[in-house]
């Protein structure tokens, strides 16, 4: 079977033909994954700015569709359903993607399959590099999340922990823009880093003991927290006349250092502790050449088998929603055509 994904939470609109392939081990195949970024739009303000993303999605969403099933080789009456992402994220950018997704569902005849924008980066996962080892412990680390999931079995996501404030990415984005270095942030630190010496100057690392009070059902002490960080480089620089190419990058290495360094370190803590077989980490901090590299040597110390999505598949992109969606559509969740976005959905 096939099946078009849609994915237009954040700033991103992309679309995406994948296959099902048969193999239970390696369940699903793309045959296109487009993607239109909106970047250069809101390069200039530094940010994602909410209105203009969902006008470009309108503009854009026709013709990233018709491209995906072009460069898949598709017509409509190949598909077998439609995902799409239905939140969290951006609800004018959710409402885009969802509108268009029941039209063509209902015009066509076709199931729609309502899809979590996080199952989507949890089954990047298994997209890339077919089904992990249960249980598994995923790292989601992107601009809006930062969580850890057990998976005890395909298609199951429980909660371990969370960040109490800023996610991972955010924290790039905004150390990124307070050293005027550009948008999005995430990419140019982690190159800058590479050439900056990571203990140059004192940063403070987070450990959490306590529950969060908002969610005491989570222990809390694999929980995240990247603000105190981000001040603590907001304090360096301030202090001091305009930074020299070097410092900037030494600022990069040891901010790159500490947050890598957290996020593998609650992974494999919370692996320890639920017995997982294998970790995974996906979202577009996953993209991060530094965490990539840390990932292997940890897992390959520990005899933990680790993953990774392909660097395309780290970032948003519409096949992971498909491939989620497959998932569901198999399970037998279809959504009816009242479907509604929802911009803080839970998984
Ligand atoms: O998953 P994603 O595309 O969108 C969200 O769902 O948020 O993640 C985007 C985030 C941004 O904060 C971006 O700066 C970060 O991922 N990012 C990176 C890298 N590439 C993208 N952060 C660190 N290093 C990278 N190489
Ligand atoms: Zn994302």
């Amino acid at each position: 079977m096939l099946i078009l994904g849609i994915e237009t939470s954040c700033d991103e609109t992309s679309a995406a033909i994948v296959e099902e392939t048969g193999d239970p081990a390696r369940p699903w195949a793309i045959r296109s994954n487009v993607i239109a970024s909106q970047a250069q739009i809101h390069r200039e303000w530094g940010g994602v700015v909410p209105e203009l993303a969902s006008r470009q999605h309108i503009r854009d969403i026709c013709g990233v569709v018709a491209r995906a099933l072009e460069e898949g080789r598709a017509a409509w009456g190949d598909l077998g359903a439609i995902a799409v992402t239905q939140g969290p994220g951006l609800v004018g950018s959710l409402l885009v993607g969802v509108s268009f997704a029941k039209a063509v569902a209902a015009v066509h005849a076709l199931p729609l399959v309502a899809v979590h924008h996080l199952a989507g980066h949890i089954e990047s996962l298994t997209l890339h590099n077919g089904e992990l080892p249960l249980p598994a412990v995923v790292l989601v680390v992107s601009g809006g999340h930062t969580s850890l999931y057990l998976v005890e079995r395909p298609g199951s996501y429980q909660i371990l922990s969370r960040t109490r404030d800023d996610a991972a990415g955010e924290a790039y984005d905004k150390v990124a823009k307070l050293l005027g270095l550009g948008y999005p942030g995430g990419p140019i630190v982690d190159r800058l880093a590479r050439t900056g010496n990571d203990r140059a100057i004192a940063l403070p690392t987070t450990r959490l003991t306590h529950a969060d009070r908002n969610a005491p059902e989570l222990k809390g002490d694999l929980d995240f927290s990247f603000s105190g960080l981000k001040t603590a480089v907001l304090r360096h620089v301030r202090g001091r006349p305009a930074l020299s190419e070097r410092e900037v990058a030494d600022v990069c290495a040891t901010f790159q250092r500490i947050v890598v360094s957290t996020l593998v370190d609650r992974a494999f803590d919370a692996a320890r502790r639920h017995h997982a077989k294998s970790i995974g980490v996906a979202g577009g901090v996953s993209a991060n050449s530094r965490l990539r590299d840390d990932l292997k040597q940890h897992g390959d110390a520990r005899e933990m088998p680790t993953f990774l999505p392909s660097v395309q598949l780290s970032t948003d992109n519409a096949a992971m929603i498909a491939a989620a969606g497959l998932r569901k559509f198999r399970a037998g969740l279809i959504a009816a055509l009242d479907l509604n976005a929802d911009a803080s959905l839970a998984l």
